[in-house]
């Protein structure tokens, strides 16, 4: 075992809610956004576990794990049998732990054409008692079988989307997504909301693209939007959520306040839990 292996387990066990974070297309912020929501979230007192489901691990990198210190990674979580809490890797950051990946996972696509319940195969790990309030899923940029598990898995998706010129064909090829996993595999599934990122508002096509998203979406659209942020970008350079490198930048301010939206919507939930559609 390594420094970085868990030892001190909050000990009261919960099933988690589990988010999503959800995008087909590479390069929009999702892996960005799961690390700094993952991060926000245990700021404010949440025991949190990111998922990373990525083959490209940038989500375990981005949060100071090296690579050479995985022992077990989400890998052997899906294939071998490996609870979830004997990979997870402890953080810097308080209360947030780190289910790793490795390029292992990129065999994961083929490999799961043939495994048992293969659409269950996260599901049947993550849905069990666990130390952790949340947990994030970091999707990988397509709509695999390795995705299709983490929308399985996941109570609720969030979307991050970057305001360009496709960005409203990709949702409704996403709401489609879902509506079919939601028919075959996981009924009560939902968006929680879009995320508008790397937004800039001197941007005439920012700004069109998020009216034409606002419009289409409504209120699933969070108010908070990420704006393009340099110090969000080096962040993972670091070892650390942007949130963590400096909370001063308006990055980060904007991460912190989709955090506090989301519990927002979470308590809501909880008390007019039918009202909830993609
Ligand atoms: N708000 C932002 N401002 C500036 N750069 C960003 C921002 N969000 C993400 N990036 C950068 O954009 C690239 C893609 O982001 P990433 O989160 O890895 O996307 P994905 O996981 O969807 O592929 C990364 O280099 C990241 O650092
Ligand atoms: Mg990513």
């Amino acid at each position: 075992m390594t420094d970085h292996q868990t030892h001190t387990l909050p000990a009261s066990l919960t099933v988690p809610r589990i988010l999503a974070i959800c995008n087909q297309k590479g390069g929009v912020g999702k892996t960005t956004t799961a690390v700094n929501l993952a991060t926000a979230l245990s700021a404010v007192g949440k025991r949190v576990m990111l998922v990373d489901l990525d083959p490209q691990g940038n989500a375990s990198t981005g949060l100071g794990i090296k690579r050479s210190t995985i022992l077990k990674s989400t890998y052997d979580v899906l294939f071998n049998e490996a609870p979830i809490r004997e990979i997870v890797m402890e953080t810097k950051v308080p209360r947030l732990h780190v289910a790793p990946s490795t390029i292992h996972l990129s065999g994961a696509e083929i490999e799961l054409v043939t495994a048992d319940r293969r659409e269950y195969r996260l599901r049947d790990m993550l849905r069990v008692p666990l130390p952790y309030d949340y947990v994030i899923l970091d999707c990988p940029p397509s709509l695999n079988l390795l995705t299709l598990n983490a929308l399985v898995a996941a109570d609720a998706i969030v979307v991050p989307l970057q305001c360009e010129f496709y960005a409203l064909e990709g949702l409704a090829h996403l709401v489609k997504t879902i509506e079919r996993v939601r028919k075959s595999f996981n009924p009560a599934l939902y968006i929680h909301g879009v995320v508008l990122t790397m937004y800039d508002k001197r941007n005439r096509l920012s700004v069109m693209v998020e009216e034409d998203v606002r419009g289409f979406m409504g209120d699933k659209v969070y108010k908070a939007m990420i704006p393009r942020n340099v110090r969000v970008s080096e962040a993972p350079s670091f070892g650390l959520p942007a949130i963590v490198y400096d909370m001063g930048c308006p990055g980060a301010q904007a991460y912190i306040r989709l955090a506090s939206e989301i519990l927002k919507r979470e308590k809501a939930l909880l008390s007019a839990p039918a009202e909830q559609v993609a």
